[in-house]
């Protein structure tokens, strides 16, 4: 699969499915403690009043609560229809269409990046440019934070809400994680698994890495 195959098929997918995700999970950071002891943790590493990217923001759940600890955080992400939810459900803030393998951002101009469970559309060998670009736009300092199910194993996802669309989403060790941000010149911060709640499948994992100063 080319590059532009992998995005393609990210991008028809979630503008198909973007009302139905949404939906699906409004309120679930509501009922996730650990998960937002991540957000948290991340927030306050990265401290107010530089910028901060939500790459892969989706429908703005996860940018609307990290605007809610007084950070200065955008979206981007690849979908217009996930973009038109984000806008319309979080009109403070700004959200922007890109894809974040080759970000239009100045070099250094990041205080945070967070992806959340945004990286797991994108083929392993493709990781290290993925890191690279989140290395180049983050500040040195800067902090990043990312999400992924930990596995080994591709879930694939037909039909997903009943739409004719498809799409696998990757599973990943946080060890090849770790080893590919660090790779990329990161500093590993925090490793943290957490095991599924009861409407997933895998163990979840949160890393969050600082680029060197
Ligand atoms: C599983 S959803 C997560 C959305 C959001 N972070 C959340 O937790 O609600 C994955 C999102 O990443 C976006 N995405 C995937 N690859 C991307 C890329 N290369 N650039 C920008 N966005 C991307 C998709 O369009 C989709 O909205």
């Amino acid at each position: 699969m080319t590059d532009s195959d992998f995005v393609t098929s990210t991008r028809v997918f979630y503008d198909t499915v973007a009302e139905d995700y949404a939906e699906r999970f409004r309120d679930v950071l509501t009922a996730s403690p650990v998960d937002r002891a991540m957000l948290d943790a991340f927030a306050e590493l990265v401290g107010r009043g530089g910028a901060v990217a939500d790459l892969g923001c989706g429908p703005g759940r996860v940018t609307a609560y990290l605007d809610s600890l007084g950070l200065s955080v955008f979206g981007l992400d690849l979908s217009a229809s996930m973009l038109a939810i984000a806008r319309r459900e979080q009109p403070g803030l700004r959200f922007e269409q890109g894809s974040m393998l080759e970000l239009d951002m100045a070099d250094s101009s990041l205080a945070g990046v967070m992806s959340w469970y945004s990286s797991i559309h994108t083929p392993v060998d493709e990781l290290p440019r993925l890191f690279a670009e989140f290395l180049r736009v983050l500040a040195p300092g800067g902090h990043l934070l990312i999400a992924f199910q930990v596995g080994d194993e591709p879930k694939r996802h037909d039909k997903p809400f009943g739409h004719d669309v498809i799409l696998d989403f990757l599973r990943r060790q946080p060890e090849t994680v770790v080893e590919l941000l660090e790779g990329a010149g990161f500093t590993l911060v925090s490793r943290t698994v957490r095991e599924p709640d009861p409407s997933e499948l895998t163990r979840q994992a949160f890393l969050i890495a600082r680029k060197p100063l």
